[in-house]
């Protein structure tokens, strides 16, 4: 890659509490590598859920001539990590305790020329929050995707846990015990723009000992992969043990993906 990044030496997720390293994009080589090559050519990183800011933070103090925003609308998670962030040590970073759909509308407002910007999303808002003591939940996938792909112009962007139908062992996420976040929920919002899915067989994270899927949807000409990972171009269909999804054995998904390690939203 272009430029060594440097970890964190704490994390704020309690599922690690007493780690002495974060985490970002999973731990994942091949995509910390790869996703960082495009921030090291953008003007801005804009990341859907912040979480415990593993990959926010990671991303805020490495790249300190980029515009770095991200949204976490869970209270509890929001308060533990709002310190790291300030207007002396990270002006160019910008947290909002926000779902991504207000991050859009924020943006829209207060940045209306990120727009013209190259631009790498991060999209990795789902699961359940909490606001004002009562449990939420949302999956905003297919109103970013829309969004970005109809508005911006150079943009890469990210999906994290996307099914990638042509390796099985890659961690993906199910909502509702039916909804795949996989290329399926997101072919008609393409406008355009090409899609990938990230293409190794090898887990190198230390943290997290699983690999992920990482769909990627851009309208710019592809960055060269590094090591042995490829891309392959998306069919924008979610194929599951050779089935169509409409003959999918949901049970069969769901068990499978319990057996899964995931990722801790704790
Ligand atoms: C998997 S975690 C994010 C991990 C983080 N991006 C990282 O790489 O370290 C998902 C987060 O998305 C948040 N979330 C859920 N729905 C959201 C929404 N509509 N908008 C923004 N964030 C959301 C959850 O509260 C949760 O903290």
């Amino acid at each position: 890659m272009t430029r060594p990044t440097q970890l964190a030496n704490f994390s704020l997720d309690p599922a690690f509490a007493g780690q002495n390293t974060a985490v970002p994009f999973h731990g994942d080589q091949y995509t910390i590598d790869y996703i960082c090559k495009y921030i090291e050519q953008a003007d801005a990183f804009v990341e859907t859920g912040t979480c415990f800011a593993d990959t926010f933070y990671h991303i805020v103090s490495n790249f300190k001539d980029k515009t770095c925003i991200s949204c976490e609308p869970d209270t509890n998670r929001y308060d533990l990590i709002k310190g790291l962030f300030n207007e002396t040590d990270t002006p160019n970073a910008t947290l909002l305790p926000v779902t991504s759909v207000e991050t859009i509308d924020w943006i829209e407002t207060n940045m209306p020329d990120l727009k013209e910007k190259k631009v790498v999303f991060w999209l990795d808002a789902h699961g359940e929050w909490t606001e004002n003591g009562e449990r939420k939940f949302s999956w905003p996938l297919k109103e970013e995707v829309s969004y970005i792909t109809s508005n911006y112009k150079n943009y890469a962007i990210f999906i994290d846990d996307f099914f990638n139908p042509f390796n099985r062992n890659h961690k993906y996420d199910v909502y509702m015990d039916s909804i795949i976040c996989g290329p399926e929920e997101v072919v008609d919002y393409l406008n355009g723009a090409r899609m990938y899915h990230h293409q190794f067989d090898k887990v190198t994270s230390r943290l997290q000992p699983f690999m992920v899927g990482i769909g990627l949807i851009t309208d710019m000409e592809l960055l060269p992969t590094d090591n042995d990972m490829t891309l392959i171009e998306s069919t924008g269909v979610n194929k599951y043990f050779g089935q169509d999804t409409d003959k999918i054995d949901y049970e069969q998904v769901r068990q499978s993906y319990d057996n899964m390690v995931k990722y801790s939203l704790v």
